[in-house]
């Protein structure tokens, strides 16, 4: 099969022929028809070696996936061959940009038929990291003030829309390009990430780490929370998470697309042999493998 692979740290990712892969116990190997990645994952541990620390390379790059189940592993419940699916594949192991790849069933979800696999394939990571950031963590209830950093983003722009339709006031930031973008999502105002006219909020998630990370501890409300996915805060106590798999809130941010209220950013569309060119564009590319 094809994949884009990456053969050591040094290495550019490359179009390669690979075997396919093995559906180990409570897995299901996916025929891939759309593939997202995060250009940073190059950076990751887990994209270099497996659990137990040893060299898996060369490796398959991108966590997010749409496609269709081609093979059961032993003990695999829940999913059945030909069913639509999506989801994250796992970070220690060969990933999505491929035409088949092994994932864990239970970080897979039953895609429905009227939501398209490019679409699906943006929604993974995305959705379920503005999920878990403002309602398991964040624990974000209406009428609350959230501050979404990195507003127009992948993660941000799920967020702002999330956080609106559960009734909280929401607050962007991010590029001045991007005011008209994060005010159609449902935010009511939106600022620079470090302007000092931002005033106290309930929660802030912040996807951008660094100085903005620090000065955003300032704008917490007493009793508030401030959560970040860029990096372990420094300056006054916040929760940093990494995302979890999690087959029931998939289904439900799959409704949500279904029925018009939640829509994930895409700017780019490529197929699978230009995904190494897409490793440096700025915007969200989706890979279209199938
Ligand atoms: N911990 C986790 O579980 C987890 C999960 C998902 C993502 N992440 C990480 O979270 C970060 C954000 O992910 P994402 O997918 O949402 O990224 P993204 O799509 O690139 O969104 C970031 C947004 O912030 C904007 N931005 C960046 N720097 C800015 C600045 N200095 N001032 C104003 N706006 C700025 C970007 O604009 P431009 O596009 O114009 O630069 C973009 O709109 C990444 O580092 C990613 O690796 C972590």
């Amino acid at each position: 099969m094809q994949a884009i692979t990456v053969a050591d740290r040094s290495a550019d990712p490359a179009l390669a022929e690979l075997p396919y892969p093995h559906a180990a116990e409570n897995d299901v190997v996916v025929r891939v028809h759309a593939a997202g990645f995060t250009p940073g994952e190059l950076t990751w541990p887990a994209t270099w070696t497996d659990r137990a620390g040893r060299d898996r390379t060369p490796s398959v790059p991108g966590h997010e996936l749409s496609g269709v189940v081609a093979d059961l592993g032993y003990g695999t419940t829940g999913l059945t061959v030909g069913q639509r699916v999506f989801g994250m594949a796992d970070w220690a192991r060969n990933g999505s940009l491929a035409e088949y790849t092994a994932v864990e069933a239970r970080n897979l979800a039953p895609l429905p038929a009227d939501v398209d696999h490019v679409t699906a394939a943006a929604l993974p990571i995305s959705g379920l990291t503005a999920w878990q950031a403002l309602f398991d963590h964040g624990r974000l209830t209406a009428g609350r003030t959230v501050l979404v950093h990195g507003a127009a983003g992948s993660v941000g722009s799920l967020a702002v829309q999330l956080a609106r339709e559960a009734g909280a006031r929401v607050l962007g930031t991010g590029r001045a390009a991007d005011r008209d973008t994060v005010l159609g999502l449902g935010a009511e105002a939106f600022f620079d990430p470090l302007s000092p006219d931002i005033g106290p909020v309930d929660l802030v998630l912040d996807v951008l780490g660094g100085e903005v990370l620090d000065r955003s501890a300032e704008l917490v409300r007493d009793g508030g929370t401030l959560v970040t996915i860029a990096e372990p805060p420094r300056v006054r106590p916040g929760i940093f998470f990494v995302v979890e798999p999690d087959r029931a809130r998939l289904a439900d941010l799959a409704q949500r697309v279904r029925d018009g209220r939640l829509r994930p950013r895409i700017d780019t569309v490529r197929p699978l042999a230009e995904a190494p060119a897409a490793f440096g564009a700025r915007g969200r590319t989706i890979i279209r493998v199938a």
